[in-house]
């Protein structure tokens, strides 16, 4: 089975590629490198490209027998879209109707899509399930919702089969530390926070205290990239022999607030972790916790690093080997 793995060389898409070449897939990564590293591509064949580029789309899908796409390459960042929403419409909206396009002309019937949270905008409650209103509140959450929509009508009218998996907060690294989170700027919170802690950052600041939440903080689900990418593996699978379309929330069901992600991290570093109250970041939800029961059910599958503890754990490891490699850079 061969697998087009586009954005494979960013932080999900990297621990993708590993997964379906530890599973016997041939794996072609296509990225253009804007936000990920070629080193973190660990096999398969490589492809330096733009999905905006339809000729070349085309040529591809032409050169190879894929048997599925699986799509990573998006902007990601909330406030940037707000600032600039043609990047994102024109990136994670018009390009990836390109992708698919160059996969519908060449008959290329499977499609893994990186969905977000974002899709529902403020939640009306919690957990957020899969039937939970989609009200995106920023030009971010309404791209990947435009191309949930996309998605359907292509199955109606092309049979383009699709998985739609919408991550809540992606954390940690590869296990064995051969890959994990490297985004520049960063603007996520365990790799911000354990910057401070090995010292390549001074401080972290809170974004809000005046939450209605039991410390006043921000309450996040963190997902270990290991779990996000086994869901992957699992709706790919089940597209393959003949499932239909279907989209799923991926979570733990857990909610840990921002002061609570410091004190477990201040634990499993053993170190000062100084911090920086700030106001509230504009767009940012007081609680997001996904109910996963759907995608548990229908995919079969249970997060294995369900625990904060781990998913910490495993991005230190990543944070002190990116340390040692910086240092020696110097
Ligand atoms: N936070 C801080 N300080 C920081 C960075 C973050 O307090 O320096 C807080 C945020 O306010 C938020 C929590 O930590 O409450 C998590 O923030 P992240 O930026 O790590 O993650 P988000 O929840 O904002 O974003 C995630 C994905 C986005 C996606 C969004 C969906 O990373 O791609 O969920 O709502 F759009």
């Amino acid at each position: 089975m061969k697998v087009l793995v586009v954005g494979g060389a960013g932080y999900i898409g990297s621990h993708m590629v590993k997964m379906l070449l530890d599973a016997g897939y041939e794996v072609v990564t296509l990225d253009n490198l804007v936000a990920g590293y070629r080193d973190a591509v660990l096999g398969g064949e490589f492809i330096y490209g733009d999905i905006a580029d339809y000729v070349m789309l085309n040529h591809l899908f032409s050169l190879h027998h894929f048997d599925a796409v699986m799509h990573f390459a998006s902007h990601i960042q909330v406030g940037e879209s707000v600032r600039d929403p043609a990047k994102y419409y024109r990136n994670n909206v018009t390009n990836t109707q390109n992708l698919l396009d160059a996969m519908v002309a060449q008959g290329i019937r499977h499609f893994i899509f990186s969905s977000s949270a974002a899709i529902f905008g403020e939640p009306h409650y919690t957990p957020v399930d899969e039937a939970h209103p989609k009200i995106p509140i920023n030009p971010y959450g309404h791209s990947k919702l435009m191309v949930e929509q996309i998605l359907a009508d292509y199955d109606r009218a092309y049979g383009l089969t699709s998985v739609c998996l919408r991550y809540f907060n992606a954390a940690g690294a590869h296990p064995d530390c051969l890959l994990g989170e490297r985004h520049n700027p960063e603007t996520h919170l365990i790799p911000l926070i354990l910057q401070v802690a090995s010292g390549r950052r001074e401080a972290v600041s809170v974004f809000g205290r005046d939450y209605p939440t039991a410390d006043g903080t921000c309450i996040r689900d963190y997902i270990h990239i290991m779990d996000l990418c086994q869901a992957h593996l699992h709706a790919l699978e089940q597209l393959m022999h003949g499932g239909t379309s279907a989209a799923y929330n991926l979570g733990n069901g857990d909610g840990f607030s921002v002061q609570q992600v410091i004190n477990e991290a201040r634990k499993v570093t053993g170190r000062k972790i100084k911090i920086i109250d700030a106001p509230r970041r504009e767009g940012d939800p007081a609680e997001l916790v996904a109910d996963s029961t759907l995608a548990q059910k229908k995919l079969g599958w249970l997060p294995c690093y369900a625990e904060l503890e781990t998913i910490i754990r495993h991005a230190w490891q990543w944070e002190c080997k990116q340390l040692g490699s910086h240092q020696s850079q110097d």
